[in-house]
């Protein structure tokens, strides 16, 4: 059993424990639709990850102290299920669930068109389901594709993704391993028409240069992911006219 210094992160080829190349994504599925209740839904898988995601609304918000007169509040709510880590995970919100759960609000927050419902909340239920690192990027990403299921107005998608260090190299979308043993972790994610960062965290230290090194590799790689939450929302458009058709 090796220790954690031990483990070799990246080899003498430049390839990650996996595989991967430094500026590789791990593979990714999205589909929509999985929930007949919710109003939008979305599963993901990225690398190990499992994420549901619920949309309901836009409906009054309740209680009715948490109304804004002029807009709409994105309630999101980022749940890790007791058995989506290695060691079970004691129910119910924690302090990192609450800032996953702000700041996904936050950023989900600047893409729908809030202006346009008064007074009213859209709740989006985040269920961690089996956790492989990257997860709040990973449940933003399918909120938005959840979001635009369920018909609500967007400005644009939310796309994220992230890059950190491992071995004193800028890598993109960091592993479980990579996670826990690298020495930086930068999730952050942009509303792809415009350009503007709506989420941007850092674990760790990177230099200047690492920064923009690692930003540049999650923009480049934003723009696959985007094509793939297009792909999901395009195959539920196609399976609708299909019905329609077929009517
Ligand atoms: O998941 P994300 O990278 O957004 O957040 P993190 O706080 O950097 O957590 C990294 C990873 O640590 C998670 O994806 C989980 O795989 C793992 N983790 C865990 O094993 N137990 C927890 N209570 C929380 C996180």
């Amino acid at each position: 059993m090796g220790t954690a210094s031990d483990i070799k992160l990246i080899n003498e080829d430049g390839l990650r424990l996996d595989g991967r190349s430094a500026d590789e994504l791990r593979p990714m599925k999205i589909e929509t639709d999985v929930l007949a209740r919710a109003d939008g839904s979305a599963y993901i898988e990225w690398g190990g990850n499992k994420i549901l995601v619920a949309v309901y609304g836009p409906r009054e918000a309740f209680p009715k102290h948490t109304q804004d007169i002029d807009k709409a509040v994105v309630k999101a709510r980022y749940n890790m299920a007791a058995f989506s880590v290695d060691e079970r995970k004691r129910p119910g919100p924690d302090r990192r669930s609450m800032e996953i759960s702000k700041v996904i609000s936050e950023a989900l927050s600047s893409a729908v068109m809030v202006n346009q419902f008064p007074r009213a909340e859209i709740d989006v239920y985040i269920e961690v389901l089996q956790a492989d690192a990257g997860t709040r990027i990973a449940g933003l990403t399918a909120s938005s594709v959840a979001l635009a299921a369920a018909g609500i107005p967007m400005k644009d998608m939310v796309v994220g993704c992230t890059a950190g260090k491992v071995e004193g190299q800028v890598v993109l979308d960091l592993s479980k391993e990579e996670d826990n043993f690298g020495q930086a972790d930068l999730p952050m994610a942009v509303l792809p028409k415009s350009g503007n960062v709506v989420l941007l965290q850092m674990d760790g230290d990177l230099s200047v240069e690492e920064f923009e090194k690692a930003s540049s590799m999650i923009l480049e790689a934003t723009k696959k992911i985007h094509k793939i939450q297009r792909d999901a929302l395009a195959g539920k458009y196609k399976a609708i006219a299909l019905e329609r058709s077929g009517e």
